[in-house]
């Protein structure tokens, strides 16, 4: 769809209209933004390479939004805007697909598809096919409709005759393009078919969000998908990030002689294979396999990848169930036709199952870093899809009730890729008497400490500030990979030095006595080294991951990044209210009342000092001073107390020989106060101001030493 001198172009309007203030023609500012809005979707989604950073993207949505607002006859049917539905679906009517969405017969090993193959070259009448073979999605079915290359129907699959108009729902999901170039080829309305899905990582913040809700986890990605396609709110869907994949075009019409004309040369060279079908779709900016497929000409070959893929399906970013094998040519395809379950064409080759049953032996109870005690099943250790499962969380109370699980129960686990494992039920019908009720503790089983139950929430939960297993916990969360990822300290090495008492608080590890870690053996010098360097490493992280580290409850990864980015300085946090808060994308009040209770208590703020003390990053880079030379160009500074690391006339020459300005008082045109101790009033205004940002000494530096 973008050839690489339209993407020159593209990238090149995206920073005129990023730099541009002014808006000479609103009517040629609006299609460039939508251009460009487009573009960076198909980017993202598809290309899986974004060009925009996500502040960039921000505004220029917004930039289109407001001239829309402006300028209403400027909205068009394919306007990105389009995707902010407001208000509720009241509910998904019917509708007939234009084509019967037929379903996949199945094959298990290379016997059914050997016999699958014999079948096909018989009914095509031929020695020789070629295969396409691509990934089965586990996903949600969908048929999308476009009608002069706009999307004007978004449908579940429903009974394969009748499905639901979800068109909403669909235009929430920023893999599908609004609108693509059918119609400059004389196409008037073309149906396609896809999966909806979701990525694993996010399935599992999806879960983690109903947990913390008080619901029970939904056992894999395709109900996850399937019940977000059908939520009535398109905002909420728009939160659940789906994706989607097509796969299919099951129908087309030509309206006009002339692209009749075109369209034969479509049949003829685009739309003649399978293959060349998702090629075309994918140049017109849809999302298909067409990167992922693969063509063979021998059922061996066909066996010899389905085998080879099994092993790498923990790989791919969603859940696959198997394979895909299609008969290339169209006019063949037509030949063998279909039965009304599937077509005679096309098979499904499934993976292993990825559930088993076993038998519940014992439920223990674990305390987590927020406090939260979490029941943990052990069953009789089973292999399920070459991993053995012997113990699985079952979440908090509510979930043990809800599927009456008892010790001794027969269960069914279901593992979805590396998705965590989970009990999708007990067979109370095995049942002969001597199973037992699961009792749930009264006291924290690490502290013994009287455990409490917040209303409407589902986990019985520790308070204790000083229970031993929350803080070690927490300590770990920081150290982890996502967070401030300080490899080499590990869960083991937090762990040890938690029991020793080397460490016990975040800001320790920046503190730690390697001289007593050197005593206690164990630890070689080069293992101290790869330790002091990884924490060492660990104080250039961006804010978000900081923010992410400190374990706030409710605060993810991406509500971390959505914080990080809204301040300079994460002390600005101190003073934002709950109303505040709620103005940021995605952060709702339960999140909004948890962050800035985290940030109102003393301790947290002390904690926060006491890592700025360490030298570790509390600056959000991208939006502080420093452009990417370095340079201060425009911004203005003051120093206020008595400074320790400088001298106060050194740092102003750093300030103005980076292009900065120095003023003389507080007011509201000053960016950054950097203040030393005994700072006084200044400080106090620049506080009040609220737009100044407060720098310590060591955050001056790091600014202004900064790459
Ligand atoms: S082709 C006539 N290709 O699997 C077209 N289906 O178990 C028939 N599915 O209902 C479908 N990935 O929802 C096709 N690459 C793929 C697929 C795929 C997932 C789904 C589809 C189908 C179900 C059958």
């Amino acid at each position: 769809m973008y050839q690489l001198t339209d993407e020159k172009r593209l990238y090149d309007q995206a920073r005129r209209l990023l730099t541009d203030s002014e808006v000479t023609d609103p009517g040629v500012a609006v299609s460039q933004l939508r251009e460009v809005i487009a573009y960076a979707d198909w980017k993202y989604y598809v290309q899986d390479d974004p060009a925009l950073a996500d502040e960039e993207y921000d505004k220029l949505f917004k930039k289109l939004k407001q001239l829309e607002d402006r300028h209403p006859e400027l909205v068009t049917a394919d306007s990105p805007t389009r995707r902010i539905a407001s208000g509720l679906s009241e509910r998904f009517p019917a509708v007939s697909h234009m084509v019967p969405m037929l379903s996949l017969d199945n094959t298990y090993n290379a016997d059914d598809l050997r016999d699958w193959d014999e079948r096909c070259r018989e009914l095509a009448s031929v020695e020789e096919l070629e295969y396409c073979v691509e990934p089965k999605y586990d996903g949600a079915s969908i048929s999308l409709v476009y009608e002069n290359g706009i999307l004007t129907r978004g449908a579940t699959r429903g009974d394969g005759i009748m499905g639901e108009d979800i068109t909403n729902n669909i235009m929430q999901i920023k893999a599908i393009p609004l609108s693509a170039p059918f119609a400059n080829l004389g196409i008037g309305q073309i149906e396609i078919r896809g999966e909806v899905v979701i990525h694993k990582k996010d399935f599992e913040e999806f879960n983690r969000q109903r947990i913390a809700g008080g619901l029970s986890p939904l056992a894999n990605p395709r109900n996850a998908a399937s019940g977000t396609l059908r939520i009535l709110d398109p905002a909420e869907v728009r939160k659940r990030k789906l994706n989607a994949i097509l796969y299919h075009i099951s129908f087309y019409t030509t309206d006009s002689e002339k692209a009749a004309a075109n369209a034969a040369d479509l049949r003829a060279t685009e739309l003649d294979t399978h293959r060349h079908s998702l090629e075309w779709l994918y140049k017109m900016g849809l999302p298909t396999p067409a990167r992922q497929m693969r063509l063979f000409r021998h059922i061996d070959e066909v066996i010899q990848f389905c085998n080879e893929f099994e092993s790498q399906r923990d790989e791919l970013p969603f859940e696959i169930d198997g394979l895909v094998i299609k008969v290339n040519s169209f006019a063949l395809q037509d030949k063998m036709g279909m039965t009304s379950h599937h077509p005679r064409w096309a098979v499904a080759y499934k993976f292993r199952a990825r559930q088993a049953t076993s038998k519940l032996l014992k439920v223990e109870f674990q305390v987590g870093r927020t406090g939260a005690v979490t029941p943990v099943a052990k069953i009789e250790p089973v292999p399920i899809g070459g991993v053995t499962v012997g113990s699985i969380s079952l979440f908090n109370e509510d979930v043990v009730r809800e599927k009456d699980l008892r010790i001794g129960d027969t269960v069914l686990v279901e593992r979805a890729g590396d998705v965590i494992p989970y009990i999708v039920k007990s067979f109370p019908e095995l049942r002969d008497g001597s199973e037992q009720e699961i009792v749930f503790p009264e006291n924290c089983p690490a502290c013994g400490e009287k455990l409490e139950k917040q209303e409407d929430m589902a986990a019985w939960r520790c308070i204790s500030s000083s229970c031993p297993v929350q803080l070690a916990e927490r300590l770990m969360h920081f150290a982890s990979k996502d967070a401030m990822d300080i490899r080499s300290l590990g869960t083991a090495n937090v762990q040890k030095f938690f029991d020793l008492d080397l460490l016990k608080d975040i800001p320790g590890i920046y503190n730690m006595d390697w001289q007593k870690v050197r005593l206690l053996g164990g630890f070689g010098e080069k293992s101290i080294q790869n330790l002091t360097e990884a924490i060492e490493n660990s104080k250039k992280q961006p804010l978000n991951r900081l923010i992410f580290g400190l374990g706030i409850r409710y605060v993810g990864e991406t509500t971390a990044k959505t914080l990080a980015s809204a301040v300079t300085n994460i002390r600005e946090l101190y003073d934002w209210s709950v109303e505040k808060l709620l103005t940021l994308e995605d952060v709702g009040p339960k999140v909004a009342n948890s962050v800035s209770h985290f940030f109102s208590l003393p301790e947290n703020r002390h904690m926060i000092d006491h890592l700025g003390e360490a030298g570790v990053n509390l600056l959000n880079e991208q939006k502080s001073a420093v452009g990417a030379d370095g340079a201060l160009s425009g911004k203005t500074f003051l120093f206020t107390g008595t400074l320790s690391q400088f001298k106060r006339s050194d740092a102003e020459a750093i300030v103005e020989q980076k292009g900065g300005n120095i003023l003389g008082s507080v007011s509201s045109k000053l960016n950054f106060l950097v203040v030393g101790t005994d700072a006084g009033s200044k400080l106090e205004k620049a506080k009040k101001l609220g737009t100044v940002t407060i720098l310590t000494e060591d955050e001056f530096l790091s600014l202004t030493t900064q790459q």
